[in-house]
């Protein structure tokens, strides 16, 4: 007979080469709490259900807290030859308290346990995410409050198209993470489903509750389905693509980032503190924060990819290939968590030029739209207003000046609706502060965005 937990119908001892290969406990150990407090609340429900004596069950709980004090004074001798987290505790419980030790499996599979644990696990990483989006949305709020009358071009195709302040920019963001935090909300309540007395797949011969177990966890549901219970990886797979999704914000603001503090835009400066220098070009200051956010956006996708992949041709129920969920989402959950975490600080730490930002708006043409609007304001209709806009642009060009360098004489020879005022509504102040609609730019729309937030953030 093999020495091993489930040996009594082998022979032989496993292969040491698959032994460590298909042994998990240098990943699932991180599971530890969940993967005591689930056997804790399951040995309850065993006693009180009359399973197991309450002899046994005070032997358990006493047991296991003492291996989790051990685990985290670093003396548990963790042990590949056991596999997993949950061999690991129960046979270091076993040595401890002898055979009750031995009980504590009853009406349990490793199956159900390892879900639990992974419903616990991810239940409580996706509450840490949130904290860490809160805390980079009030980076954000904080920076776009301070820098409240910066201007700068807003862009399509990466050209100048109309002018925009830095403020609202930065509100963009704090509007994807919104929706990150939601799609997490989401996430949590599909953890939030207790699978524990699934069994191994067809539930138990007996007579256990799922509901006290469901309430000592603090489950709001419990998987009506024994199957479903034990195979189900969506909320491992819902993580994932929220984290992609998150990531994928990230990686887009740290592109902009790191052309806005290239030499070629200037807009910002990054604190020294956040960027890192050449073993070679001295002049080098280089913004590997953003450059790592937006190469782990890749990693994160990665994830996301493989563990679809895993579970797209699995037969119902338990098979060993979803063991493979857990390094994608420890490492998911660490990306993600640090990410953020670092990204609030270089947002706080990073200088806005808005000098540099309002040259790149008044030595260029993103008030050609304004010079439009305001004929048709004056009577004319937009497309004729367009060509008499785009007209005056080329004009300029030719002459190597900008809209706001035109004499009215010149702008009349173009239109006779043009006055004097409309000096005044080339400014990029007026572009900005005349785009009063809804969820516009203006100074009035963007105070209104910046008070939502704080009142979203106050109430978090
Ligand atoms: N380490 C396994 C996992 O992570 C636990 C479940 C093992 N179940 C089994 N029947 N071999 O999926």
């Amino acid at each position: 007979m093999s020495e091993a937990m489930w040996g009594g119908r082998f022979t032989k001892t496993v292969d040491e080469m698959v032994n460590e290969f298909q042994a998990s406990i240098n990943f699932d150990k991180r599971m530890y709490h969940e993967d005591i407090a689930g056997s804790i609340a399951h040995a309850i429900m065993l006693a009180k259900c009359g399973i197991i004596s309450d002899d046994d069950c005070g032997a358990i709980l006493q047991g296991l807290k003492d291996i989790e004090a051990q685990i985290e004074a670093g003396e548990f001798d963790f042990s590949v030859d056991l596999e997993d987290i949950h061999m690991n505790i129960e046979k270091r419980l076993t040595e401890a308290i002898g055979e009750a030790g031995g009980r504590l499996h009853t009406a349990r599979s490793r199956n159900d346990q390892v879900a639990l644990d992974t419903h616990m696990y991810i239940r409580r990483e996706v509450v840490a995410v949130q904290k860490e989006i809160i805390n980079l949305q009030e980076a954000l709020l904080e920076t776009a409050k301070k820098n409240q009358d910066v201007i700068m071009p807003g862009y399509t195709h990466l050209q100048r198209a109309q002018p925009i302040l830095f403020a609202h920019h930065l509100m963009a963001y704090f509007g994807m993470l919104s929706r990150d935090y939601a799609r997490f909300s989401g996430v949590y309540q599909r953890a939030d489903i207790m699978p524990l007395g699934a069994g191994a797949l067809a539930g138990t011969t007996f007579p256990i509750d799922r509901e006290l177990v469901a309430k000592q966890l603090n489950f709001e549901q419990i998987y009506s389905n024994s199957l479903d219970a034990v195979s189900d990886r969506d909320y491992i797979m819902e993580f994932l693509s929220a984290a992609s999704i998150l990531m994928v914000h990230l990686s887009r603001l740290s592109e902009e980032t790191i052309l806005w503090c290239s030499r070629e835009f200037s807009f910002v400066e990054l604190d020294d503190a956040h960027c890192t220098g050449s073993s070679m070009m001295p002049q080098k200051k280089n913004p590997d924060v953003s450059e790592l956010v937006r190469g782990k956006t890749g990693r994160v996708i990665g994830h996301l990819m493989a563990m679809l992949t895993t579970v797209k041709g699995l037969p119902l129920a338990y098979n060993k290939d979803l063991q493979e969920d857990k390094e994608g989402i420890f490492d998911a959950i660490d990306t993600v968590k640090f990410s953020l975490g670092v990204y609030a600080q270089l947002i706080r730490g990073m200088k806005v030029k808005k000098d540099v930002m309002r040259k790149a708006v008044e030595e260029d043409f993103s008030n050609a739209t304004d010079l439009a609007d305001y004929l048709v304001k004056k009577g004319m209709p937009f497309r004729q207003a367009h060509a008499v806009s785009g007209t005056a642009v080329h004009k300029c060009i030719a002459e190597g000046k900008y809209l706001a360098d035109m004499t009215l004489p010149e702008l009349q020879e173009l239109s006779p609706l043009f006055e004097a005022d409309i000096a005044e509504a080339l400014k990029p102040e007026t572009c900005v502060n005349q785009r009063i609609s809804l969820g516009g730019t203006s100074t009035e729309q963007v105070k209104l965005q910046l008070t939502a937030a704080q009142e979203l953030i106050d109430a978090e």
